[in-house]
C-alpha cells in the first residue's frame, strides 16, 4: 500500500489540515482527513471495473467545517444520544452539551469530527491520535484516544479504536460514513441484511426508551432476511415515524471480526459491502436528515441518499442499563474494530 499526502486547508481557528490517501495494489484508495479522521472518498471498481467513490464528501474544508451530518468522521467521545445530556457515574452527575433537541449527540457542538487529530503513517496504514481533556463538551475525564485506518490489497478498511483514561467516563466511538454503492443517487434499492433479533426502541427524539423490539413482531424494521433500504420505509410503523426513517439501534446477535454483522449490497453497481464489528450495535441510518446539499465533484445529495452503519456501543446505554457498559476506567484500554469489506461481481 502507498500513502501519500496534501494539504487539504487551514480551519477557521488557523491549523492546517492534511488529506491522506492510502492506495492498494488494485489501484483502490481511501483518502483520509486529519480533521474529524475523516474518510473523505472510498474508491474501488464496480463490477464493470468503473472506478467508483461510494462514500459522500465533501471538496472543501470549509464545507466539513460549516455542514452539519458528521459526513464521513469519527463521533465521539460519545456516538449518539445521551438522554438530557445527564451522564450518571458512580453516583456523580455531569451535564453534557445538549445540542440535539433534549439530548447530547455525538460527543457535543465540537465533537471528535470537529478536531484536527496528530496523524503518524506508514506503509501499514495510519493512525489519528488526540488528547481530548476533561470537560470537553462537558466530559470527565483525560482522554488518550487513537483510530487507527488500515486499507487491504483484498478492499478491506480496518478501524481500529484505542482509548485511556484517569477518570470514569463515557466512550462510544464510531465511523459515520455514508455508503452509496452507486456513487450517487438514492441507495432505497440496495439491499441490506443485518444479523440482529432486536433494535433498541426509541422515543420521538431518537432515544432509547429502555426496551427491546424483537424484530420477529416488527416486519418493518426487520432486516435478517436481505431487503431493498427503501422496501418498507414508508410502511406507517411507529419506529419509522419516530426516526423519519431508519434511525435505530441494531442489537447484533454475535460481534466478533470473524462474523459478519451487516451486508450492503447494489444491484446497479454490483458493489457488495460487508461489515464486521467487535462492538455490540450498529445503528441503521438512512440519512433521513440529510438536507440537500452539494457534494464532492458537483453530485447533489439528497435525504436517503447514503446509508450508515455506525458500529457502536448502544445509546444511553449507561442510563438504560444496557451491557456492555460503555463506561471506561481508568487502567482499562478500550479495543474496538470494525471492517468495512468490499468487493465487486464481475458480471
Ligand atoms: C443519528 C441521527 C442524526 C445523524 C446526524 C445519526 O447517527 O442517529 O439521528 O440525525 O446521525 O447526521
Amino acid at each position: 500500500m502507498e500513502v501519500t499526502h496534501r494539504p487539504f486547508g487551514v480551519t477557521k481557528d488557523g491549523q492546517s489540515v492534511t488529506e491522506f490517501r492510502l492506495t492498494n495494489r488494485q489501484g483502490a484508495y481511501v483518502k483520509l482527513l486529519d480533521y474529524g479522521c475523516t474518510v473523505r472518498s472510498l474508491v474501488l471498481p464496480d463490477a464493470v471495473g468503473k472506478m467508483t467513490d461510494i462514500v459522500l464528501g465533501y471538496d472543501t474544508l470549509r464545507e466539513y467545517e460549516e455542514r452539519d451530518g458528521y459526513l464521513g468522521a469519527v463521533v465521539g467521545r460519545f456516538a449518539n444520544r445521551i438522554g438530557g445530556g445527564k451522564l450518571v457515574i458512580d453516583g456523580q452527575e455531569y451535564l453534557l452539551a445538549v445540542n440535539d433537541g433534549p439530548n447530547h449527540l455525538h460527543g457535543g457542538f465540537r465533537g471528535f469530527d470537529r478536531r484536527v487529530w496528530k496523524a503518524d503513517w506508514n506503509e501499514k496504514g495510519i493512525t489519528f491520535s488526540r488528547f481530548s481533556p476533561e470537560g470537553e463538551e462537558g466530559y470527565p475525564g483525560n482522554l488518550q484516544v487513537a483510530v487507527r485506518y488500515e486499507w487491504s490489497d483484498e478492499n478491506e478498511l480496518t478501524i481500529h479504536y484505542t482509548a485511556e483514561t484517569d477518570a470514569a467516563t463515557a466512550v462510544n466511538l464510531t465511523n459515520h460514513s455514508y455508503f452509496n454503492l452507486n456513487g450517487s443517487g438514492s441507495v432505497l434499492e440496495h439491499l441490506l441484511q443485518i444479523n440482529a433479533d432486536q433494535i433498541t426502541e426509541n422515543d420521538p427524539d431518537c432515544l432509547p426508551t429502555g426496551r427491546f423490539i424483537e424484530l420477529a413482531d416488527c416486519p418493518a424494521m426487520d432486516f435478517r432476511t436481505a431487503k431493498p433500504v427503501g422496501r418498507d420505509i414508508e410502511i406507517p410503523d411507529q419506529n419509522l415515524r419516530n426516526g423519519k426513517g431508519y434511525d435505530h439501534n441494531y442489537v447484533l446477535r454475535s460481534p466478533g471480526i470473524d462474523r459478519e454483522a451487516a451486508r450492503l449490497y447494489s444491484p446497479a453497481s454490483g458493489i457488495t459491502l460487508v461489515c464486521r464489528t467487535t462492538q455490540p450495535g450498529v445503528q441503521l441510518y438512512s440519512a433521513n436528515f440529510l438536507t440537500e446539499r452539494c457534494g464532492k465533484n458537483g453530485v447533489i445529495y439528497y435525504p436517503r441518499g447514503g446509508v450508515c452503519l455506525e458500529t457502536q456501543h448502544f445509546p444511553d446505554a449507561i442510563a438504560k442499563g444496557f451491557v456492555p457498559s460503555p463506561i471506561l476506567r481508568p487502567g482499562e484500554r478500550l479495543e474496538e474494530t470494525t471492517i468495512y469489506a468490499f468487493s465487486s461481481e464481475k458480471p
